[in-house]
């Protein structure tokens, strides 16, 4: 009889489990990040109905009342808005992010904020000293604050200490890789042990009815295990993304069980902590310049709210053999390649001969098709030298044939342009029998273009 086998090997990156050591993951494509964890027993196989021991379980109708889950405002509005509301008692949130981007700082300023509200609040390093904290707490204005902090890393202490404070609400660990359980023989950081920690203290946040917020760094080098491996077993997944050469910072939901997962928070990173982004469209574009050859104005949707985005092109001779450069700072690649061939194949723009490089400005990743036409605006004036109208913002999917396909919630951005003084809006064309006419704002005219082609000689006529 073939022998069981007693191994299996999980990435380190994505969590995916393999039953052979390969070299590289077949999940997330990374190089030696596998990590071998001795396989669970599988008890399960013995349980049978005449086995006994299992009692029945209770089945419930669909229908019935339900009440929403109870909120615990953070005080921070971006981070409420992402939550889905505010953290829910007993549910764990795990956020992640680059080391160095921002998470101890939003979460120290959250959970002051809670202690703030009288809520009882702990914040548990295994990075930082308690004076560190401290200097941070005071650096960001928040050193008064009723927060109790602890620097430990082993879970077996604070869950003890959990079980001896019963009123506390929220909890922060900071972070779970650093985290340890000495029962399991692994390191710090490794598949096993952040599994392990972060089962225990999940087990605790249920039983003893906290939020528990986990800190998860996203390590490009594989050396320790990603937020990626707990997703599954947390209600919900934040990313702090951001370009730390820039300001801005956008905390996005992965994963939610109590709310949408498209809604964004965005924040500015100062000398003070993060500050709240109440208006980012302003933010965004508070550094354009009129009238430059390459700029548009791309009319985006972030969740459910309108964001006003510059995207930027820029061409140049193609230098030396080889093909030339695509370089794409904020959108996808692929899509680029793809408009560069419709503007080439439908409008007759040479590009084939140019480096492009297209940025969007202010660091934020753009993954809606809807920006198609603005940075067919954008490419198009950098081709022709003709700067596009400063008071003008786009909005559209391009198909391949060059057609102007709709796109959702026109009535949101076009009323963000309006808000922020923009004067003419340009996007697709109605079909006769298709979409209503979407509202126009007062003071905005409406450019509908039916084909890329009308950005070169424009045709259709504002009314
Ligand atoms: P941090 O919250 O420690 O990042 P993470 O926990 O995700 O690793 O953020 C560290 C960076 O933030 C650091 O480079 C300095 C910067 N920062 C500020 O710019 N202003 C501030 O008030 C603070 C506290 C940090
Ligand atoms: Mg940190």
């Amino acid at each position: 009889m073939a022998r069981k086998p007693t191994r299996q090997y999980v990435c380190r990156a994505c969590g995916a489990v393999h039953a052979k050591w390969v070299g590289q993951c077949e999940g997330c494509g990374e190089w030696n990040t596998l990590e071998e964890m001795p396989l669970e027993p599988l008890a399960a196989s013995s349980v049978s109905s005449r086995a006994g021991g299992g009692r029945r379980v209770r089945l419930e109708e669909l229908q019935g009342q339900v009440q929403p889950p109870p909120r615990v405002h953070s005080g921070i509005a971006e981070l409420d808005r992402v939550l889905g509301g505010g953290f829910v008692p007993a549910s764990v949130v795990l956020v992640g992010g680059d080391p160095g981007i921002g998470k101890s700082t939003l979460l120290l300023q959250a959970a002051s904020r809670l202690a703030g509200q009288g809520e009882r609040v702990l914040y548990i390093s295994g990075e930082e000293a308690v004076d560190q904290i401290r200097l941070r707490a005071q650096r960001l204005g928040v050193g008064q604050a009723k927060l109790e902090l602890a620097a430990s890393i082993n879970v077996a202490d604070i869950i003890a200490t959990l079980d001896s404070e019963p009123d506390v609400r929220a909890v922060v660990i900071d972070s779970i890789q650093t985290m340890w359980l000495e029962t399991v023989e692994s390191a710090p950081g490794t598949v096993s042990q952040v599994r392990a920690c972060a089962f225990e203290l999940i087990r605790a946040a249920k039983r003893r009815g906290f939020c528990l917020v986990l800190v998860g760094h996203v390590t490009k080098e594989g050396a320790l295990a990603g937020p990626r491996v707990l997703e599954h077993m947390v209600d919900a997944v934040m990313y702090f993304e951001g370009d730390r050469g820039h300001q801005f910072r956008i905390l996005r939901a992965a994963k939610n069980r109590y709310g949408a997962t498209d809604e964004i928070g965005v924040f500015a990173m100062t000398d003070r902590g993060l500050e709240e982004v109440s208006n980012p469209s302003a933010l965004f574009l508070a550094e354009r310049r009129g009238n430059i050859a390459g700029s548009a104005v791309f009319a985006g949707l972030e969740g459910t709210r309108p964001v006003l985005l510059e995207v930027q092109a820029l061409l140049s001779p193609k230098g030396g053999d080889g093909a030339p450069r695509r370089a794409v700072v904020g959108w996808d690649s692929g899509r680029l390649a793809m408009l560069l061939a419709v503007l080439e194949t439908r409008c007759g723009l040479k590009l084939s001969g140019m480096d492009v490089y297209l940025n969007v400005a202010g660091g934020l990743k753009v993954a809606e098709p809807a920006a198609d036409l603005a940075v067919a605006a954008a490419l198009v004036s950098a081709a022709t030298g003709v700067p596009t109208n400063s008071g003008e913002v786009y909005f559209g999917e391009v198909g391949l044939s060059g057609e102007i396909r709709q796109v959702a919630q026109a009535d949101a951005r076009l009323k963000e342009a309006a808000k922020l003084g923009f004067t003419q809006a340009v996007l697709p064309r109605r079909i006769a029998s298709g979409n209503a006419r979407p509202r126009q704002p007062e003071g905005l005219g409406l450019r509908e273009l039916g084909h890329i082609s009308d950005l070169i000689s424009p045709e259709a006529e504002a009314d």
